[in-house]
């Protein structure tokens, strides 16, 4: 066994999260050294401003804006990417490992939409690929889904991945603010981008469940197998019945077994109000995991952010450098169960929240259940609560019994069609 003095780390990108991690590995070189077994030493950081060097103090000559003089560096042993986006982050990784670099990642886009290729290159090179980040930011998820719960069948995942609509559903929940306020709120704090699709829609928290459920079920799961739905028709009102009806209201990624076929969704859900995850607030992240063995274990913490971030990504450098080190190479494992296939959106089956805008009148409630009878669908509760005279209408609010979505989706669409009926306000799943 030769242990090296230091290990060279090529960065590429030093943004929020690339400037992080260069300050923890410039300003802790010696606990870093004391677990990696070597001096951690930035060699060399790929960014497309080299203004930036300025900002944290760092010598200039490090610097390039060309991914050739980083990943054909001979003293860079391992490449963190950092950039991003999933091109050109996905070709540059890619492209790292197949010179036999050892890769970290905290690309939640790249990781779950590649993820097979680049283990398979990675298994091909001998090399490392590491992606703790890009699933909670500082949470530790990726080591202890391959490391401490491997004994176990794992069952369900509910998690809250993404801080920025958390934040927003927070606000709305407690000062009653309409989705728009909350949302420029969460602007003015930094807690949400200029564009905030990807987090709004569920498309983040789908990248991270895919990645999530992947490891979990043993089933290769893209972001385009995973249903995904987002916060902006919630209102303040939902949030009001949900309180009344002892519910929270939270974007959840939801992944479950359900014998050979696996569940993979991301919509807002009623949760109940007691439950931890219904207290997860602002920012945080929550990952609830059901195993056989554990039972139910709950990660929580710090989903973004430099500092979070960066002792994730830290933390898979080290691992890597302790390999380098111990003379191992390990490079990361593909295992997929055969037979297992993900669940079409149709045919899940949960309870439902319903709310809608109907005439103030007798005999309404009457077609409604006639509707939903026969589609096999049974009510659990009906609420009826503010009426407006002047329009002759009346709010209903219907709790369902477990019921196929496809029924649901079919029988919510006949009943629009009612003459009774002003509009489906909204419906939300529930998830007891
Ligand atoms: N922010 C978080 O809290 C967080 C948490 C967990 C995981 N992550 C993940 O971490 C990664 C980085 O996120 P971030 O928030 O640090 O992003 P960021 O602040 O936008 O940083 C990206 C940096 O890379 C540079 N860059 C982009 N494309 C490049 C290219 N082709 N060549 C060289 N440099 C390039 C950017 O330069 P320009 O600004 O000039 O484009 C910027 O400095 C993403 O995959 C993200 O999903 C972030």
């Amino acid at each position: 066994m030769v242990v090296k003095k230091s290990i060279g780390v090529g960065l590429m990108g030093l943004g929020v999260i690339g400037g992080g991690v260069a300050k923890v590995l410039m300003g802790k070189p010696d606990t870093l050294a004391r677990e990696a077994g070597s001096r951690l030493v930035l060699k060399k950081i790929l960014e497309k401003d080299l203004n930036k060097h300025g900002l944290l103090g760092i010598e200039r000559d490090i610097f390039t804006t060309q991914f050739e003089e980083l990943a054909g560096h001979p003293e860079v042993d391992i490449i963190v990417e950092l950039i991003g986006g999933e091109h050109p982050a996905f070709e540059l990784i890619r492209d790292a490992l197949s010179r036999g670099k050892h890769v970290v990642t905290a690309n939640k886009e790249v990781m779950s939409k590649h993820w097979s290729e680049l283990l398979a290159v990675a298994q091909e090179h001998k090399v490392s690929l590491r992606y703790e980040a890009s699933v909670g930011g500082g949470i530790p998820l990726i080591a202890p889904f391959q490391e401490d719960l491997v004994a176990n069948d794992i069952s369900a995942i509910y998690a809250i991945v993404n801080g920025t609509t958390n934040y927003i559903l927070t606000r709305m929940a407690k000062e009653g603010l309409d989705f728009s306020v909350a949302l420029k709120k969460a602007q003015e704090l930094g807690y949400a981008e200029a564009d905030p699709s990807k987090d709004i829609e569920g498309v983040d928290a789908a990248y991270k469940l895919a990645i999530l459920a992947t490891i979990a079920f043993g089933t290769e799961i893209k972001p385009d197998n995973v249903y995904h739905e987002g916060i902006s028709r919630l209102q303040a009102r939902d949030f009001r019945y949900a309180s009344e009806l002892d519910y929270a209201i939270k974007l959840l990624a939801i992944a479950k077994r359900v014998e050979d076929s696996v569940e993979a969704r991301v919509h807002p859900v009623f949760i109940p109000e007691d439950s931890l995850l219904a207290k997860v607030d602002g920012v945080y992240n929550a990952i609830h995991v059901e195993g056989d063995l554990v039972g139910k274990v709950i990660f929580y913490g710090e989903g973004a952010g430099p500092r979070a971030t960066s002792s994730a990504v830290i933390s898979d450098i080290i691992k890597i450098a302790q390999n380098i080190n111990r003379g191992i190479t390990s490079p990361p494992r593909l295992f997929f169960a055969p037979g297992r296939t993900v669940k079409p959106m149709d045919e899940i089956e949960t309870r439902y929240y319903v709310r809608m805008s109907v005439a103030d009148q007798a005999g309404v409630l009457a077609q409604i259940s006639k509707i939903l009878g026969d589609h096999a669908i049974s009510i659990s509760s009906v609420i009826q609560k503010e009426t407006d005279p002047s329009a002759q209408t009346a709010e209903i609010v219907i709790m369902t019994h477990p019921a196929k979505e496809q029924a649901v989706q079919q029988a919510l669409k006949e009943t629009e069609r009612l003459s009774v009926v002003r509009e489906i306000s909204n419906f939300v799943r529930v998830e007891a």
